[in-house]
């Protein structure tokens, strides 16, 4: 794992967009996997002016999301399907058909968890996975105590995440309970893993991720059994961290960080 901290959320989050970018420019039939939250909007946000100058063509490139919530149609504007057009993929050139989410609305749970681990599959599977976390240390929507072995299929929702996600709907009551995800496992089959944590008030989950035991407890902690990870984050949320200075003298001094630094 590679832990690289910046001074401002703003270069974070450059960070991580070109990170994501230079991938696609390196293989234009790019699989990536996409997350979403707050967090990301500001990725997008880069992408997308990269992709209006230019700089990454996402004509090939195909996207597999984490999750999506039960029982909302792609048009609910809570859906994650939703946030997905309307941050990134109505702005860029990427074909909407090659662009994949779990489907809300799906009746047979665990066939539609089993599409979408076929669809992943079958396309050679993901090269890179973005990845947030949640305040519960969840990545994709795998509470505490989801199987580390775990692939995409429905999951109810912890209390935790109902408070930090339900202020985005409008009542907080109407937010799903259940989500569709990809697994732990699911996600430890990408290729690589780039994980962005902003804020101070992510500085303690973020710590147990990283420095923290592996357990499932924190499912992004998980990150840590994956042979190809990135963590990058902003000052305020690498607070909690103990090998900071191990981790700057790696950016300021590998060389596969010089054309970031
Ligand atoms: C949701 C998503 C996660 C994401 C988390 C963090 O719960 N399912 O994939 O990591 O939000 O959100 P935010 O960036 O808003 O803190």
């Amino acid at each position: 794992m590679e832990v690289i901290i910046r001074p401002t959320t703003e270069q974070a989050v450059n960070l991580t967009a070109r990170l994501i970018a230079d991938a696609i420019k390196a293989k234009p039939d790019f699989k990536l996997g996409l997350a979403t939250g707050a967090t990301m909007e500001a990725v997008y946000a880069d992408l997308v002016k990269m992709n209006k100058a230019g700089e990454v063509d996402f004509s090939r490139v195909i996207t597999f999301n984490l999750d999506e919530y039960i029982g909302l149609p792609p048009e609910d504007p809570n859906s994650y399907r939703y946030y997905m057009n309307h941050n990134l993929f109505d702005h860029i050139n990427i074909d909407k058909r090659n662009t994949h989410l779990p489907n809300g609305m799906a009746d047979d749970e665990t066939a539609e968890g089993e599409r979408y681990e076929s669809a992943i599959r079958d396309c050679g599977g993901i090269d890179l996975q973005l990845l947030g976390i949640g305040s519960d240390g969840h990545i994709g929507f795998n509470e505490p105590i989801s199987s580390l072995a775990s692939r995409t299929r429905a999951k109810a929702l912890t209390p935790a995440t109902y408070v930090q996600n339900s202020i985005y709907f409008n009542p907080p009551e109407s937010m799903p309970k259940r989500a569709f995800t990809m697994g732990v496992g699911t996600i430890l089959n990408s290729k690589r893993i780039v994980m962005l944590i902003t804020g101070a008030k992510k500085a303690g989950i973020a710590a147990k991720a990283i420095e923290g035991p592996v357990t499932s407890m924190v499912t992004g902690s998980a990150i840590q059994l994956h042979p190809n990870v990135v963590v990058v984050l902003d000052q305020a949320a690498a607070a909690g961290l103990t090998q900071t200075e191990y981790y700057n003298w790696v950016f300021a001094n590998e060389p596969e960080w010089a054309q970031y630094r």
